[in-house]
């Protein structure tokens, strides 16, 4: 490929791509493929969704994404239909989005979604072309999944799959796609190297490295990349447990782990945990495919980082008891935050509704607010009470929990708060409030791992 650009100016004769799951990360990796200048179809399941984005709304919340999706649209570059064989005919590469949620009853990854959109655009693909996974997937999945293509494909083996798995954070989804630290480019072969580093030239230009590597090795560098994430926080967490019983402060201890290089401090900051569509399944999913293969051993550690994890927030529901005088009967609850962390309106595992719901099947009247994920958490929380802002939540409580750290939480003025609620109790559940300025302003803090 000769020229390139970052905007509106793709390699010459480009691919066409196709983005097969337009959620989270489909629908942002279709619109920053169009705004590079690729010409770009957007194929999902969901007819709600599909018309949502064709009409120029982003179904989620993203931070900078709603203004790339009007402007990719209106350049003609950006399609979305339901329309497979539209799909297989218009695509040359083609990226592989769909979710891979935790089995029920299982910690296995379901992949049902994965073999049904390559069952579905395989027989539509009469030349040759590049299937792309970009899923969270186990590993072993690319290789079984080749077969599967091959066979369908009316241009059999002349079809290939890759893997490149996606490290893209919710909230900050549009920079980690456009500037992500890392590509890791999973192939078979020179050619399937060759029209990736094409797809992503403009990405390349920027400077982020590419690693390349074969299938297995891609699928487990994002799960071990998790893993490490995961366990990094429950690390700090398990910390935390300690300094509970042992009359210490997690988060100076934190601070004075951080200024050691090697150990960094992102990550690293205690609290209620981790929670999400991609932690909390990925290393069960690890840890279910390690013992298929016979290595449970070497990751059972995994179990104990998720069991870390669950602890924080049964934990967090004893400090909200403790600070409502023993009982959570009858009382008030102020829980500020749904969204399983700031700048995203997911609330897959999210800590904070499971907390919400903790205290309220503990007896407590529990009114929710969060600035995005509100009407998330009420289609999958209906029984919990919503309030329209910070104030309305906290207004008579008896204590106020802090679960998702936003920055309308982490700055609202603790004398403007202390005004409206019935006494000034607040867990900390995030390390998030300046414990000195609530204590001058009268009111009793607490945090997890602190005294
Ligand atoms: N969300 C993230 O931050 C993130 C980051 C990195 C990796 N991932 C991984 O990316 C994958 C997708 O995650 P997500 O958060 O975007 O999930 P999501 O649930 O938001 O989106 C999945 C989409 O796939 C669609 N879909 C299901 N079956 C389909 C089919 N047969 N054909 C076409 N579309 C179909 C669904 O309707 C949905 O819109 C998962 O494997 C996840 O682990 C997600």
């Amino acid at each position: 490929m000769s020229e390139s650009g970052t905007s509106a100016a793709a390699p010459e004769a480009a691919p066409r791509i196709t983005v097969l799951g337009t959620g989270y990360l489909g629908a942002t990796h279709a619109i920053c493929m169009a705004v590079l200048g690729f010409e770009v179809l957007g194929v999902d399941v969901d007819q709600a969704k599909l018309d949502r984005l064709n009409a120029g709304q982003v179904p989620f919340f993203e931070p900078g994404l709603p203004e790339l999706l009007v402007k990719a649209l209106e350049s003609g570059k950006l399609r979305f239909t339901s329309d497979y064989a539209e799909a297989g005919a218009f695509g040359d590469v083609h990226f592989l989005c769909v979710g891979t949620p935790q089995q029920s009853g299982s910690n296995a990854a379901d992949l049902r979604y994965v073999e049904s959109a390559i069952t579905a655009l395989a027989p539509h693909l009469a030349r040759r072309a590049l299937v792309v996974g970009k899923s969270t997937v186990p590993v072993g999945t690319a290789a079984r999944l080749t077969g599967l293509l091959n066979a369908l494909a009316p241009a059999g083996e002349q079809v290939e799959l890759a893997w490149n798995p996606e490290f893209l954070r919710e909230g900050y989804a549009v920079e980690d796609t456009l500037r992500p630290d890392r590509l890791v480019f999973g192939v078979r072969s020179a050619w399937a190297e060759e029209r990736l580093r094409t797809v992503f030239e403009p990405v390349i230009e920027q400077g982020s490295p590419v690693v390349v590597t074969d299938l297995n090795t891609a699928e487990l560098v994002k799960v071990a990349a998790n893993s490490f994430l995961a366990t990094k926080i429950s690390y700090i967490n398990a910390m935390a447990e300690v300094c509970e019983v042992a009359g210490a402060d997690v988060h100076q201890l934190a601070d004075a782990l951080s200024y050691d290089t090697r150990i960094g401090g992102r990550f690293l900051r205690p609290g209620l945990g981790f929670g999400g569509g991609c932690l909390p399944k990925d290393i069960r999913a690890f840890a279910h495919r390690a013992e298929e293969l016979g290595v449970g051993q070497a990751v059972a550690f995994l179990h104990e980082v998720d069991a870390i994890n669950r602890r924080r927030r049964s934990r967090t529901v004893d400090l909200v008891r403790e600070l409502a005088g023993g009982s959570l009967e009858g009382a008030r609850i102020a829980a500020l935050g749904a969204a399983f962390k700031p700048n995203s309106d997911d609330i897959r595992d999210a800590p904070a509704l499971d907390v919400a719901r903790m205290l309220q099947e503990g007896g407590a009247a529990v009114r929710v607010y969060d600035p995005e994920a509100m009407g998330n958490a009420q289609r999958a929380y209906p029984s919990l009470e919503y309030a329209q802002s910070t104030l309305e939540a906290a207004r008579d409580a008896d204590v106020v929990v802090l679960l998702t750290e936003w920055t309308e939480f982490r700055e609202i003025d603790p004398e403007m708060l202390g005004a409206v609620v019935a006494q000034r109790k607040v867990v900390d559940g995030r390390h998030a409030l300046d414990p000195a300025a609530y204590r001058a302003a009268g009111w009793e803090y607490r945090a997890l791992g602190r005294p």
